[in-house]
């Protein structure tokens, strides 16, 4: 599916991945962002079309009222579905400055949100010959680190949710599809971490997964951390643990 002319719901367009997915796809395709804040003013100059819905992702009758207002704006369906916001909380179980009321806040914006905006999209997505949701996935959804057990918790989530709805959407006209992220240098990540990939390539690759119906994109490291948990999931496990990433 080429993305051009398409109504595309995305979440999280305000900052990291997300912004730059709607600067590579904003000029030619509608955007419908979901997020608490508008992406800034010049990345929606640049988006004809685009429409910002203030959303709380971890509120479910904020994200109830996003999808009864994109039902109601958009009669003849809309062509995709992007979950791409998410956040990562830091404090371990065993820090002082852990708050046990993050675990819920944190799986309801990764993983009830993506879950109850596909639910509650379903029939727009069905009105279109072929469309698509594509949920932003992390090597972490593969094999967890040491830190941010909730977070990794909520990938592997993700991951399970996604190949469930595949099978379960085979017969329908909605592909379900992933991309498995290395660490990419956004604001989730300032601080920590090397090597990182620049968003706006991530994004690029992003969008070619879609266009090319690959059902899980792994991108950079993440295609040899999935051969390695194939072949040893131990060595895998040693290797995701031994540091913060
Ligand atoms: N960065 C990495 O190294 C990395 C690696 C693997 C996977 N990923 C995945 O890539 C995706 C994008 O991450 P990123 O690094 O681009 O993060 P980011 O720059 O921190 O952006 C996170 C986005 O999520 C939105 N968000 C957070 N809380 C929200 C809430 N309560 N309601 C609505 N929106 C909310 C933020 O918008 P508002 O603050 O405006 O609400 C923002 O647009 C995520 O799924 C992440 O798990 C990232």
């Amino acid at each position: 599916m080429k993305l051009q002319n398409k109504t595309i719901v995305l979440t999280g367009a305000s900052s990291g991945v997300g912004l730059d997915l709607l600067g590579a796809l904003g000029s030619s395709n509608t955007i419908i962002n979901l997020s608490r804040h508008a992406p800034p003013e010049d990345a929606v100059q640049l988006s004809p079309g685009f429409a910002h819905v203030a959303t709380n992702l971890a509120d479910a009758a904020s994200v109830d009222r996003a999808i009864e207002a994109i039902t109601l704006s958009h009669p003849d369906g809309i062509d995709g579905l992007i979950n791409c916001a998410a956040v990562q909380f830091l404090p371990k179980f065993t820090d002082s400055d852990f708050d046990p009321a993050s675990i819920a806040t944190e799986i309801a914006i990764n993983l009830t949100s993506p879950a109850q905006l596909i639910h509650g999209l379903l029939g727009g997505l069905r009105k279109r010959s072929e469309s698509f949701v594509l949920n932003v996935n992390s090597g972490l959804g593969l094999v967890p680190k040491k830190e941010s057990a909730i977070y990794c918790t909520t990938k592997g989530g993700l991951d399970n949710l996604s190949r469930g709805l595949r099978a379960q959407l085979g017969g329908t006209s909605i592909r379900v599809q992933q991309a498995f992220l290395p660490l990419v240098d956004t604001p989730m990540t300032t601080g920590r971490g090397s090597g990182k990939l620049s968003s706006r390539d991530v994004a690029r690759q992003i969008i070619r997964g879609i266009e090319r119906g690959t059902p899980d994109n792994d991108i950079g490291k993440v295609k040899l951390l999935r051969i390695i948990n194939r072949l040893s999931p131990s060595i895998a496990n040693a290797i995701m643990q031994k540091g913060d990433s």
